[in-house]
């Protein structure tokens, strides 16, 4: 077992470079799929996730190359096999859920069980399913398995009750072969969906309003070869290292931003105090200056990101006054409630809402990385805590963020990873 061990009361200097986006990259991985050839996937980062979707195409005899010094993931899923893949894979992310799309326009057929992943809420799966019975699949459940099957997926208009990023993906990935045109109503707008459109549409999809609330695609026949892909920069991941500036008070360079994907934390952040100087993919973060409470509501892109929720509490668990946080996206995830708590931290919740008012010191005590983001938030926290955070199930944090100690490090702080 590893734990990660937070020495507190360093400030940061210097400059970090964000990695690919996990969020991207994921989808991406699976919608190799759609596409019987040699793919390669650019710069992508060695995240736990993105292992589990590298095993689970090679359990489906795909095969899989990884170039450690290019972080090229080259992918060829030219001898896919009609496997249903392991209950295990499956069950550690939600995000293999993925797979169903592709492996319907692939074999008109797919055996799953049921999806796992983070802690945070039921998170279920039936706005995927409703998608895919509007493109003539027929679904059977029971027993925690989801069994899918067409005879052919055919184009149609969905309308989904609440922009789901992943069933938005999904749908993407089975309509692109489909016979005439999908259109997706509703659909999400973060631009990892956009992303995976420009993936898509390299590969000759047609894919059309990705990133807007209506998505248009029409069925080609087949996909053609593709040159190497890059995904975008992950903004969370960005996101994590602006609260590390503000919460340490201290002025770092970001590098391998793209700002108008950061202007829901941008916004917030400059309201909490935090001035920004972007050049290009260069971002200047200046946590210096006094620190103002906020409130903040979790919302679909380009609302507040809920990823986001758990680093801003630990930022405003030591702002002085009153922040409101409202999580609209996922029924339960203040778990990191609990673990701020014990550093120290005025934190109350009523149902959805948290209210937070900034204590002037957090003491570090051993807490739990609840669930991924709650994991960064604890080391956040842990950054300007009297003494040393002591933290406890971080694969989690390995899921989304890679070296991540080493990242930190290179800024200035103390943070280490021990086994025990
Ligand atoms: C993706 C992100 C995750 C992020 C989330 C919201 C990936 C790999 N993960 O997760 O980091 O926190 O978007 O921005 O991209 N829901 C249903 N029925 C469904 C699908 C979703 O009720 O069929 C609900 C969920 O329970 C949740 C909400 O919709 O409450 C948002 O889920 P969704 O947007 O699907 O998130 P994910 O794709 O799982």
């Amino acid at each position: 077992m590893e734990k990660i061990i937070v020495k507190g009361g360093n400030k940061l200097q210097g400059e970090v470079d964000i990695s690919i986006a996990k969020n991207s990259v994921l989808p991406i991985i699976v919608a190799t799929i759609l596409n019987p050839r040699k793919i390669t996937i650019k710069k992508v980062p060695l995240l736990e996730d993105v292992l589990v979707l590298v095993n689970l195409l090679r359990e489906l005899e795909c095969s899989v190359e990884f170039s450690d010094i290019t972080g090229d993931l080259i992918i060829d899923t030219s001898n896919l096999k009609e496997i249903e893949p392991s209950n295990d894979l499956i069950k550690r992310m939600r995000a293999s859920f993925l797979i169903v799309g592709p492996m319907l326009a692939r074999f008109g057929r797919c055996k799953i069980s049921m999806p796992g992943g983070c802690n945070i809420g039921s998170r279920p799966v039936d706005l995927h399913l409703k998608g895919f019975k509007k493109l003539g699949v027929d679904i059977e459940s029971g027993h925690g398995y989801i069994n899918t099957k067409t005879e052919g997926l055919k184009g149609g208009r969905v309308y989904l009750d609440f922009p789901s990023v992943g069933a938005t993906e999904n749908l993407m990935m089975a309509a692109v072969c489909a016979e005439g045109v999908t259109i997706i109503e509703n659909a999400a707008e973060e631009p990892e969906i956009w992303d995976l459109a420009r993936f898509l549409n390299s590969m000759g999809a047609k894919v059309e309003g990705a990133g807007y609330g209506r998505i248009t695609i029409t069925g080609v026949k087949e996909l053609k070869e593709t040159e190497s892909f890059t995904p975008i920069y992950d903004r969370i991941e960005a996101g994590t290292f602006i609260v590390a500036a503000a919460i340490t008070k201290s002025k770092i360079t970001i590098n391998g931003v793209n700002e108008e994907h950061l202007m829901p934390c941008i916004e917030k952040l400059t309201e909490v105090g935090v001035k920004f100087k972007i050049d290009g993919e260069k971002m200047l973060v200046d946590g210096t200056e006094d620190r103002f409470p906020v409130d903040i509501k979790t919302l679909p892109y380009p609302g507040f990101p809920t990823d986001m929720q758990p680093q801003m509490m630990a930022l405003l668990s030591l702002t002085n006054g009153v922040s409101i946080i409202t999580e609209t996206v996922f029924e339960n995830r203040f778990m990191h409630v609990g673990e701020l708590v014990r550093m120290g931290a005025n934190i109350k919740i009523d149902g959805r809402i948290a209210i937070v008012e900034g204590v002037k010191q957090l003491t570090g005590c051993e807490v739990k990385a609840t669930d991924l983001r709650a994991g960064a938030a604890m080391i956040l926290a842990g950054l300007v805590a009297n003494g040393e955070t002591i933290i406890s199930e971080i694969h989690h944090i390995d899921r989304g963020y890679t070296r991540i100690e080493d990242k930190f490090n290179s800024l200035g702080a103390n943070v280490h990873r021990i086994k025990i």
